[in-house]
C-alpha cells in the first residue's frame, strides 16, 4: 500500500505531480479556468469586496501565500485568519465578503466552526477541501474539491499542493473576471499553471542531495526559516514540517523581522534556510543570510535557477525550476518537506504518525 516507499509521506510527496495535475485538469478546460461545478458566477465574484481565508495549520499557511497571490492578481484586499482565533473575536465582516474556508479533511472543528459563524453572519462562504461529503463540503455554500486523493501520513503535503493550485486558479478566474489582467497574460498564468506538475517532479529529482544535507542536522538544537512574501507564507510551511515531524524547535520569519529580536538566538552552526524564490526580493532576503551567517549560522537556501550568486553567501542550495513569481511555493515547499522528513528519518521517528497529533482535529 506504500508503492515501494519506506513510509506513506514520502509517497504522499510523489504523488505531488499528479495532485496538482488532478487538481489543475478539474478546473482548467479549453485553456481556461471553469468553475462551473464551484458555483461562483461573475456577477459573484465581480461584487466581491473582501477576501476572509480562515484555516489551520499548513492549510492555514496556503491561505498565507494565498493572500499575496490574490491580492496580487485581483487587487481584492484579502485577510487570512487562524480559525480558532477567527471564530472567537466576533469578526466584523463585510456584506458583500466571500470567506474561503481551506481543509483537507473538512472536519477540523475550528475551520467548521469558523464556517458556521461566517453563515451566521450572512456572509457567503466558499469550501476548498478534499474530502468529499466530509462537514465543510456540505455545510460551505460553494465547494472547490482538491483532488489530492486519500492521505494517510499526519502531516500534511499533496493535499497542501492541491490546496495550492486550488488558490491559484481562484486568483487568475477572478483577476479576469474583474478584468484586472488581459487575454495574454490570463493565457501564460494558464499555461504557467500547466508546467508545475513537471517542475515539481524536477525538485523531487535533488531529493538524495537533500538527504545528505539533511542527515547532517539530524542533532539539530533549533532550525530557523525566513523569507520575505510568498517566500515568508513557504518558510511557515517548512518551519511546521520540521518541527511535527522531526520535533526539532523551529521558527519562520520574515526576513527583516530576525533583526528585531530573534537574530540573537543564531549561534555558532545554528541552521538557517533561506527562501529566495521572488527576485525582487531576492538582494533584500540575502543581505538577512550574511547578516546571519556573520553570526556564525550555517545556511541552506533555496532559489531560483539562475540565482548563482547565492553560492557566494550560502553552504547548501537547492534550485527551482523558473515559474511564474505567483506559484513558486509549489516548487520551494518540496524540499523543505524532503528536509523534514529525511532529519526525521534519521532521528529515528515515526515519521507517518509523529507524537501527540492526530490526522484530523476534531476537538476544538
Ligand atoms: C500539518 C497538518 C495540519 C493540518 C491542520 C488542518 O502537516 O497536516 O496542520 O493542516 O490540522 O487540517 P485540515 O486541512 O484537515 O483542516
Amino acid at each position: 500500500e506504500k508503492a515501494g516507499f519506506e513510509h506513506f509521506m514520502m509517497k504522499e510527496i510523489h504523488e505531488q505531480p499528479k495532485a496538482v495535475s488532478d487538481t489543475i485538469n478539474s478546473l482548467v478546460s479549453d485553456g481556461r479556468i471553469n468553475l462551473d461545478n464551484v458555483g461562483l458566477s461573475d456577477e459573484v465574484i465581480k461584487n466581491i469586496s473582501q477576501i476572509y481565508i480562515v484555516a489551520c495549520g499548513s492549510a492555514y499557511h496556503v491561505g498565507v501565500t494565498a493572500q499575496y497571490v490574490i491580492e496580487d492578481l485581483t487587487r481584492i484586499p484579502v485577510r487570512v485568519e487562524i480559525a480558532s482565533e477567527f471564530r472567537y473575536r466576533k469578526p466584523l465582516l463585510d456584506k458583500n465578503g466571500l470567506v474561503i474556508i481551506i481543509s483537507q479533511s473538512g472536519e477540523t472543528a475550528d475551520s467548521l466552526a469558523a464556517l458556521r459563524e461566517a453563515k451566521n453572519l450572512g456572509v457567503r462562504t466558499l469550501g476548498i477541501v478534499n474530502v468529499v461529503g466530509s462537514s465543510i463540503a456540505r455545510e460551505a455554500d460553494d465547494v472547490l474539491y482538491t483532488l489530492a486523493g486519500p492521505e494517510i501520513a499526519v502531516a500534511t503535503t499533496k493535499a497542501y499542493s492541491a490546496q495550492l493550485i486550488a488558490c491559484y486558479a481562484l486568483a487568475i478566474h477572478f483577476a479576469k473576471v474583474r478584468e484586472q489582467i488581459d487575454d495574454n497574460e490570463y493565457k501564460n498564468l494558464i499555461d504557467e499553471l500547466l508546467t508545475l506538475p513537471d517542475k515539481i517532479s524536477k525538485v523531487l529529482d535533488d531529493k538524495e542531495r537533500i538527504q545528505w544535507f539533511a542527515s547532517k542536522f539530524a542533532n539539530a538544537k533549533d532550525v530557523f526559516f525566513i523569507g520575505r512574501g510568498i517566500d515568508y507564507s513557504i518558510s511557515l510551511e517548512g518551519s511546521l514540517k520540521m518541527k511535527e515531524i522531526s520535533y526539532i524547535h523551529s521558527e519562520a520569519y520574515a526576513a527583516g523581522e530576525l533583526k528585531h529580536g530573534t537574530i540573537s538566538l543564531i549561534e555558532d552552526g545554528t541552521l538557517v534556510i533561506g527562501v529566495l524564490t521572488q527576485q525582487d526580493l531576492y538582494e533584500k532576503t540575502l543581505s538577512n543570510m550574511v547578516e546571519v551567517k556573520s553570526r556564525g549560522a550555517y545556511l541552506m537556501g533555496i532559489t531560483n535557477y539562475g540565482n548563482y550568486n547565492i553560492e557566494d553567501t550560502v553552504d547548501f542550495t537547492v534550485y527551482i525550476p523558473k515559474t511564474d513569481k505567483h506559484f513558486t511555493a509549489s516548487l520551494a515547499v518540496v524540499p523543505l518537506q524532503l528536509m523534514g522528513y529525511y532529519i526525521s528519518v534519521a532521528r529515528g521517528l515515526d515519521v507517518d504518525k509523529p507524537r501527540n497529533l492526530a490526522k484530523s482535529v476534531t476537538v476544538e
